[in-house]
């Protein structure tokens, strides 16, 4: 069985912990595409190329303990702004998205570009100030010197090059399920997510 499910949206929306939940409760894989964009980031940070590094990602590029810092999330969203970088990127997306057993990608362009015939499409959001507090809490919680003004900016500035940029921008998909976050906790969310594809695809076999 094939079944894909797009999760788009902005920086600290919650994308990635209603992903993981949703390829846990319906059994399928998952792809953070973000990834990708950041294991380009933090070697072209190196001094490479970008679309040298784009091409030649190895797996243990995407397993690096390195790739969560907001260095490597700014370098992410530039090296996403070049059109053949992305282009580098498309075919493993895609063959991620066909794969049997049903996949969940998440990302900026998924239900608009990567998979536009995706079986279910949620566009995932939280206002400005949620976004900075939930990141500044995971940043600062796993060590790093942050501030909640920094964090803040850091998020504004992503997001307006990642929705600026002229290929594949962050927008929701036209039919794209928008879920705002703002004043949801975790458990209400994947809740919403869960249902949406419970919705499309009937409630799992037990
Ligand atoms: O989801 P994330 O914060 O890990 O993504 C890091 C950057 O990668 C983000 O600012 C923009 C880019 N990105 C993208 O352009 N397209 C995607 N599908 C995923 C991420």
């Amino acid at each position: 069985m094939r079944f894909t499910v797009a999760i788009d949206g902005p920086a600290a929306a919650g994308k990635g912990t209603i992903s993981k939940a949703v390829a846990a409760h319906f059994g399928f894989a998952h792809l953070d595409t973000g990834l990708l964009y950041r294991a380009t980031g933090r070697r072209v940070l190196e001094g490479e190329a970008p679309l040298d590094a784009a091409r030649t990602l190895t797996a243990e590029d995407l397993q690096r303990d390195d790739l969560r810092t907001a260095a490597v999330a700014q370098a992410a969203s530039k090296v996403a702004a070049i059109p053949e970088v992305r282009a580098a990127l498309v075919d493993f997306q895609h063959a991620f998205a066909a794969r049997m057993g049903g996949a969940v990608l998440d990302g900026r362009d998924i239900g608009t570009v990567i998979c536009p015939d995706a079986d279910v499409k949620l566009y995932v959001t939280a206002n400005d100030a949620v976004r900075a507090e939930r990141r500044f809490l995971e940043l600062s919680g796993n060590g790093a010197d942050v501030t909640r003004e920094g964090v803040l900016a850091d998020l504004r500035e992503r997001d307006a090059r990642d929705s600026e940029r002229a290929t594949a921008p962050l927008k929701p998909a036209e039919d794209a399920v928008v879920l705002d976050t703002s004043g949801m906790g975790i458990a209400a969310a994947v809740a919403a997510a869960i249902a949406e594809v419970e919705r499309v695809r009937g409630p799992d076999p037990e």
